[in-house]
């Protein structure tokens, strides 16, 4: 059984227990399904049996299962499928059929055109908190077979639909972290845990980490308000998604994004000045006062 397939069977028997436990006359849970695509990736059993498949397959590993393949590059609790789900194939989470097709591309966030093996790396930097594996080495030339196999047949140069996260309009009240405690403790605590730390079975991560050391960094996209918010609305929880109304995803994901997480690996000396140089962004609460704590304000990146 896949890691994916675990982790639900899991959350699966918990939401099974807390209806048990509390709401029994209540309806089962109904996933909802993702918006209309336009979009197919190919199933598995098309990756070919030759060395290019080798490297397709091994891209796939690196993407579930992330620690374990690509060791010295991962520096937490996550895995590149926990924000890209079923392995990077979904619509409206992030899936690499979208993102393929679209590069090179200018990004602002570091203000030059990003070959897709770039984008590959920051992912590594900040979402995983590791370390980016070299240009030309085997993890990304293994991603980067794994992401054109899925993206097969996709026009080039085309958004999608169903690319990145879907754009969330804004919300009719300014995201408010009081709020957004409790859509957590209501929603999201079952699994995630009442400490955001998310749920181990010995090393086997069940539900991943949502803040704490174990978590993404400062630097990555999940820690602008906007793109969590957009991620939750589409996506979690992960047993009803598309429960949640656009202002409960706002007010969550500044309650997540307003917690404590590792330093940005940009960090220029203070939280001040990393907030001026990278993180001058409303989405963003780095280097803010948040609960009389300066998030960020913990000193230099630890040593991982
Ligand atoms: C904590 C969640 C998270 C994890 C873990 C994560 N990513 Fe991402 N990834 C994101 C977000 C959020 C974005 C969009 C960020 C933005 O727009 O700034 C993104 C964007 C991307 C993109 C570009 C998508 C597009 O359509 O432009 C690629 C490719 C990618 N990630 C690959 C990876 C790989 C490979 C890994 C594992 C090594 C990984 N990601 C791990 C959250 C995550
Ligand atoms: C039934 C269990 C369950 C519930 C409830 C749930 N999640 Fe998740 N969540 C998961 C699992 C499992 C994943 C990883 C998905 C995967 O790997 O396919 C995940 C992934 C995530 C991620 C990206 C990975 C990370 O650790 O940052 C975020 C953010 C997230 N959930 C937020 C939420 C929020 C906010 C809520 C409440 C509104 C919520 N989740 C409710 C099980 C759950």
């Amino acid at each position: 059984m896949s890691r994916v397939a675990l982790a639900g069977a899991a959350c699966l028997s918990l939401s099974l227990a807390a209806a048990g436990a509390g709401r029994a006359q209540s309806p089962p849970a109904v996933a909802v399904p993702p918006a209309a695509v336009a979009f197919v990736p190919r199933d598995d059993s098309a990756i070919p049996d030759d060395e290019l498949g080798r490297q397709i397959r091994l891209g796939r590993t690196i993407f579930t299962d992330t620690a374990r393949a690509a060791p010295g590059s991962v520096g937490n609790d996550l895995k590149c499928s926990n924000c890209h789900l079923d392995a990077g194939r979904r619509a409206d989470a992030s899936p690499l059929w979208g993102a393929y097709g679209m590069f090179p591309q200018f990004r602002a966030k570091n203000g030059h055109v990003n070959t897709f093996a770039e984008r590959l790396r920051e992912c590594f930097m900040y979402s995983m908190n590791g370390r980016a594996p070299a240009y030309g080495g085997p993890e990304l030339t293994a991603l980067e077979s794994y992401a054109a196999f899925l993206a097969r047949g996709a026009p080039i140069g085309i958004r999608l639909p169903g690319q990145g996260y879907p754009k969330l309009d804004k919300p009719g009240q300014a995201p408010d972290r009081e709020r957004g405690k409790a859509v957590f403790t209501a929603n999201c605590a079952l699994c995630h845990g009442d400490d955001g730390a998310g749920r181990k079975a010995g090393d086997e991560v069940l539900f991943p980490p949502l803040w704490g050391p174990r978590s993404y960094n400062w630097g990555a996209g999940m820690a602008r308000i906007n793109n969590a918010a957009a991620f939750i609305k589409a996506n979690m929880p992960q047993n009803q998604p598309g429960l949640l109304t656009l202002q409960q995803a706002w007010d969550v994901a500044a309650y997540i994004d307003g917690k404590p997480r590792p330093q940005d690996p940009r960090y220029a000396g203070s939280a001040a000045e990393t907030r001026r140089r990278f993180q001058n962004d409303p989405q963003s609460l780095y280097g803010l006062k948040v609960d009389g704590q300066v998030l960020g304000g913990d000193g230099p990146p630890r040593r991982r």
